[in-house]
């Protein structure tokens, strides 16, 4: 017998969504950024947490650089990895959004195959795609992490933008480049946006 024969899921028996909601007071939803490394993915987020804070809303951010030095320090940046990256991503942001708390997720994740993985994990009713499509010129520019020029010289392998692909989302529920707009003007097309969704 297969070990996974042996498990029983308690779910039923367990509070549900709407029994954490009521007691948060409010709706849960998953607010997932995805754009290049340095295009202000983690920055809007931090500040829309604060926001959201600040109005009674209880968030959760999950991050590349977090999320990848714990659950996913066994990772790097293959095709593969990143499929892994995100999958467990999905399923950690998944059991936030059943408890209830906005879940602000900000990774590259580089392809419309990725995402779709998951926003079918997380359940697309639940999920909002934010593109920081902020243009790379500008990422590079600012090259908070010096790692485009490490890129540029070789020095890292399949960087997305430069040695490997990011393909841009064909219908996100808002597009927001930071090279144009500032951290207040996203912001507030950002809570535009999520006020009405998170509200009870
Ligand atoms: S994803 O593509 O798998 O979604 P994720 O958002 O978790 O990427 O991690 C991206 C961060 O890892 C970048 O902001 C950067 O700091 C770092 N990084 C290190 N190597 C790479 C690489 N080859 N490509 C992209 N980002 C990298």
């Amino acid at each position: 017998m297969e070990e996974t024969n042996h498990i029983y899921p308690i779910f039923d028996r367990m509070l549900n969504r709407n029994d954490k909601e009521t007691l948060l007071k409010q709706h849960s939803v998953m607010i997932w950024f995805t754009g290049l490394s340095g295009s202000g993915k983690s920055t809007i987020a931090i500040a829309l947490e604060r926001e959201l804070q600040q109005r009674g809303l209880l968030c959760r951010i999950l991050d590349g650089d977090n999320i990848r030095s714990g659950i996913n320090n066994n990772l790097g940046f293959s095709a593969e990895d990143r499929v892994e990256n995100i999958r467990r991503i999905a399923e950690v942001g998944k059991l936030f959004v059943d408890t209830g708390i906005i879940t602000i997720a900000a990774f590259i994740s580089p392809n419309n195959e990725l995402r779709k993985m998951a926003s079918q994990i997380i359940g697309e009713e639940n999920f909002m795609e934010i593109y920081v499509s902020t243009p790379i010129e500008e990422c590079e520019r600012r090259d908070v992490k010096g790692l485009y020029a490490k890129a540029r010289k070789g020095e890292i392998k399949n960087f997305t933008g430069i040695s490997a692909p990011f393909e841009a989302p064909a219908h996100p529920a808002l597009s927001l480049d930071t090279s144009k707009l500032s951290v207040k003007e996203s912001i507030d097309q950002l809570l535009a946006l999520i006020l009405p969704k998170v509200s009870l």
